[in-house]
């Protein structure tokens, strides 16, 4: 008992003193004089810092404008150059290089780029797709069978009307190995212009820029073009240029590149 009491007493002195060495050193205590105390009763309890920090708003990432100059439309042997009246190929016998075999059904033999060919086996297989079978009804076409080709419209129409619808040679896009006119299996109005009103020929001018080709000579730009309406021309130049005139709605290379209109020969 007693030695209880006695620890009880020294232990109640060490804690007097722990408290008056605490309060010495404890920040509150060194609060200066003065300082006012809160004027609530309610405790005053350390609240968090409510730090609100606004949303911050998406940036969006820009678009990078199409650049129209990637590509040469002067080369012939690039997948963008353009070929009209005014624009004969350089030189005018221009020969295409890596020409291979169009895998498609075919009226007559076809070739085409490699690239090019390959996305018209895209194209053809897509339009089966949708139970509309195509042929292709001619696609690269050299100097010399331009020079065939175009005397026997010549001949047939005379050399006015011919103008409008067959190159002279060194200015046919299909020397380029980048086009390919389009038929209906069975044919129907081949090389017609009633081709447009066909069910092939309607899904073509929807879509063909999906794998990169476009309707060269679109209805009402004779003037631009040089050609009458030719729905069944389609020219390759490749899924960005196709999406970008599509994008922009621009129907022909000539206003796409802001080129002169070509509706005649020079001179
Ligand atoms: N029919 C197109 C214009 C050509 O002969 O190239
Ligand atoms: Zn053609």
């Amino acid at each position: 008992m007693w030695n209880g009491r006695r620890r009880s007493a020294l232990t109640v002195a060490s804690a007097a003193a722990l408290v008056a060495a605490l309060a010495a050193c404890s920040p509150t205590s060194a609060a200066p004089t003065g300082t006012p105390e809160p004027s609530t009763s309610r405790p005053q309890v350390d609240q968090p810092t409510t730090i609100t920090t606004p949303t911050p708003t998406p940036t969006p990432t820009p678009t990078p404008a199409f650049d129209k100059e990637r590509l040469s439309i002067d080369d012939p042997a690039s997948l963008w150059v353009v070929v009209n009246k005014l624009r004969p190929l350089d030189p005018a016998d221009y020969q295409a290089p890596d020409l291979v075999n169009v895998p498609v059904p075919q009226v007559n033999g076809s070739q085409l780029r490699r690239e090019a060919s390959d996305a018209a086996a895209a194209l053809f297989a897509a339009a089966a797709d949708q139970g509309l079978e195509l042929a292709s009804q001619s696609a690269y076409r050299s100097y010399s069978t331009q020079v065939r080709v175009y005397n026997g419209w010549v001949n047939e129409l005379g050399q006015e009307a011919a103008d409008l619808t067959s190159a002279r040679p060194g200015h046919s896009e299909h020397q380029t190995g980048l086009a390919i006119d389009i038929a209906s299996v069975p044919a129907s109005c081949s090389l017609d212009q009633c081709f447009g009103e066909t069910p092939h020929g309607q899904w073509l001018a929807e879509n063909a820029w999906r794998f990169g080709f476009v309707l060269r000579y679109p209805a009402g730009a004779t003037s631009i073009t040089g050609y009458e309406y030719e729905p069944w021309h389609f020219r390759y130049v490749g899924k960005e240029l196709a999406a970008e005139m599509r994008k922009q709605g621009t129907a022909t290379l000539e206003e796409f590149f802001g080129l002169p209109a070509a509706p005649d020969y020079a001179g």
